[in-house]
């Protein structure tokens, strides 16, 4: 149809559009770093081939894509924003240089690379400097992220359902972390069944819409907010 035609065009030109932004240095033989083109920035990530969090995913940056051209309607200036499954940082960055205080978590084995790429590419650049910390889902969240303290305008994560087996951990920490007004931003790629599945049980505890999707690179990218959150509305009202 005419209208399947025009969406797989919008899919293959905003998706070009999207990889555009990625690029590699020219002089080296081999590579230590990409590079990146958002929020007026150029930005340069250091990886490592040993695990998951130390490449950047396609899905990190649908989400920058995301966030860079939808400033207004989504805009972080002096937002909390909290990344979980940060991995290199870029979707922490890109948030950091759109003007938001932001909390960049993984676990501790990926600390040290994401320290350095954040330091790297935003010291002198954003209004608030982010900070790294350790969160691995469903531990220590409330010892760690006190929920009487911790308020997030924004939960943001890219990526992180995959074959691994924390997936109820990582409902537990959206959970944890999201409270009445917080919008959960998250781009997810689709790869097995155990994806369909998550967001099945995603859908039990948070109202969802998907705001954009690339069929031709599998990603889906989401808006989720509280689905308890209006009923909690009338009795805050009464106070
Ligand atoms: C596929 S990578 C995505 C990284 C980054 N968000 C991106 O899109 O480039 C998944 C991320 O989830 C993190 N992760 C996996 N299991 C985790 C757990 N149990 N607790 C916290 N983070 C976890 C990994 O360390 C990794 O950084």
């Amino acid at each position: 149809t005419i209208v399947g035609y025009e969406r797989e065009k919008e899919d293959e030109q905003i998706v070009a559009e999207i990889m555009e932004r990625r690029f590699f240095p020219d002089h080296v033989a081999y590579k230590t770093w990409e590079g990146f083109h958002f929020a007026g920035h150029e930005i340069r990530i250091t990886e490592a081939t040993d695990c998951y969090g130390a490449v950047v995913w396609p899905s990190a940056l649908v989400l920058c894509y995301f966030l860079e051209t939808h400033s207004k309607q989504c805009n972080l200036v002096d937002k909390n924003v909290i990344e979980i499954g940060a991995g290199t940082g870029l979707v922490s960055i890109v948030a950091s240089l759109l003007g938001a205080f932001v909390t960049a978590t993984d676990l501790p084995e990926l600390l040290g690379n994401l320290e350095y790429n954040i330091l790297q590419n935003t010291k002198q650049k954003c209004k608030h400097q982010p900070c790294v910390k350790e969160l691995s889902w469903g531990i220590d969240l409330e010892k760690n992220f006190p929920r009487s303290s911790c308020h997030f305008d924004y939960i943001m994560a890219a990526d992180v359902v995959y074959y691994h087996p924390f997936l109820d951990e990582l409902l537990l920490t959206f959970d944890h972390l999201c409270k009445n007004d917080t919008v959960i931003l998250w781009a997810m790629k689709f790869r097995l069944e155990n994806e369909n599945r998550f967001v099945d049980r995603f859908q039990t505890l948070f109202d969802l819409e998907m705001i954009s999707n690339f069929p031709s690179l599998n990603i889906a990218l989401y808006k989720a907010m509280r689905k308890d959150r209006m009923k909690a509305r009338p009795s805050k009202l009464k106070v």
